[in-house]
């Protein structure tokens, strides 16, 4: 048989040049991010007896395995296109994993600085191995992002949290795929809420996408934060936020007016869910075949909780952005899972333990 040439993915920049900020060719940094699975729910019932579809829009398949990706091209790229030999950054875990790797790849040192005993097994690992220099701060991710965007105003050193321009430009992508991935845009679009940079970026690029005439509707925004950590829900900045969701724990987020914006000009909604939502959703995914980390599963709770408020009409399409990796944080997989069963080996203990 022959080898087929197909067109291989180039990463988001290459793929939407056009619909991008302008970058020189040979200063793009790329793992290939992006071109991720839209994945349609089979099981969850009840929605499905109303005629309403559900898509997963699956973005633990990026190079580190969160949506970060999309927009670290685009900052850490442009960082390298000015000049700069290192970027910074305080992170809940995937961002401080991306710009390492991204940082890695471009040959630019990465500083990053994440709350002491907070963040996901798996992110730190990624941080470590890539070989960013890893501050643990004796606080949470909001007084990280203060000292961090101090550091970047006074040294040589670019930021690249979702404050940076670019990442938005970069994340605004994943809205362009699911549109084309469809043929149209979604009736709605949930997704988690931490520092509000990822539904800021869907949201531009919907808008983006309707300007342009390729798509004629736009969705509803629907982001969730989480009950512990849920600053744009109540109003204040939450001095002290705690959820199982470490990804989105975020007390005074920095895109908060864009994602209010988001939610007032797309006739959406910013609500909140519990961590048990959180875990329930989260498995409910798992057993569809799908693992994502908690935080992302706050987007399908929060499905679960519209649905209760049988907001749905027969021939909606909602996606829920998966925004991480379960492996990730094998931590929480463990504890909200069976334990494994001890035998000893042996054939007929086996078998009475499978229960033939
Ligand atoms: N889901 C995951 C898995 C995340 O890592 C984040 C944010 C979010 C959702 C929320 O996205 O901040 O754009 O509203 N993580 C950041 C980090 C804060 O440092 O990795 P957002």
């Amino acid at each position: 048989m022959q080898a087929t040439k197909r067109h291989i993915w180039n990463g988001v920049i290459r793929e939407f040049y056009d619909l991008l900020p302008g970058i020189k060719d040979d200063s793009i940094v790329t793992l290939r991010e992006g071109n991720t699975p839209l994945i349609e729910v089979l099981t969850m019932g009840d929605l499905f007896g109303k005629g309403i579809r559900i898509f997963l829009k699956y973005e633990g398949l990026n190079p580190t395995a969160s949506f970060k990706d999309r927009g670290m091209t685009m900052a850490v790229s442009k960082a390298k296109e000015e000049g700069s030999h290192a970027v910074i950054c305080a992170s809940t875990g995937n961002t401080s994993a991306s710009a390492a790797a991204y940082a890695a790849r471009g040959g630019l040192r990465a500083y990053v600085l994440i709350p002491e005993g907070k963040i996901a097994l798996g992110k730190l690992s990624q941080a470590m191995m890539h070989g960013a220099t890893v501050i643990q701060v004796e606080g949470n991710f909001d007084d990280a992002l203060a000292i961090v965007k101090e550091v970047s105003n006074t040294y040589p050193v670019t930021l690249v949290n979702s404050i940076n321009p670019y990442r938005i430009e970069g994340q605004k992508t994943a809205a362009f795929e699911v549109c084309s991935h469809l043929g149209y845009a979604p009736t709605y679009h949930f997704l988690p809420v931490g520092n509000a940079g990822n539904i800021t970026a869907y949201w531009r690029g919907y808008k983006e996408f309707r300007e342009k005439g390729i798509i004629d509707t736009l969705p509803k925004m629907m982001g969730f934060e989480a009950e512990g950590a849920a600053p744009i829900v109540r109003g204040y900045p939450i001095k002290n936020p705690e959820t199982v969701a470490s990804a989105i724990r975020i007390g005074n987020p920095s895109s908060w007016e864009n994602a209010v914006k988001a939610r007032d000009e797309s006739g959406g909604v910013i609500d909140m869910v519990s961590d048990d939502e959180i875990i329930n959703a989260y498995k409910l995914l798992a057993k569809e075949g799908v693992f994502c980390e908690p935080a992302s599963a706050a987007s399908l709770a929060g499905v679960i909780k519209m649905h209760k408020n049988d907001i749905f009409k027969s021939g909606d399409t909602i996606v829920c952005t998966l925004t991480g990796h379960g492996l990730k944080d094998p931590d929480t997989a463990i504890k909200s899972s069976d334990k494994p069963v001890s035998v000893e080996a042996e054939l007929s203990k086996v078998v009475r333990v499978l229960g033939f």
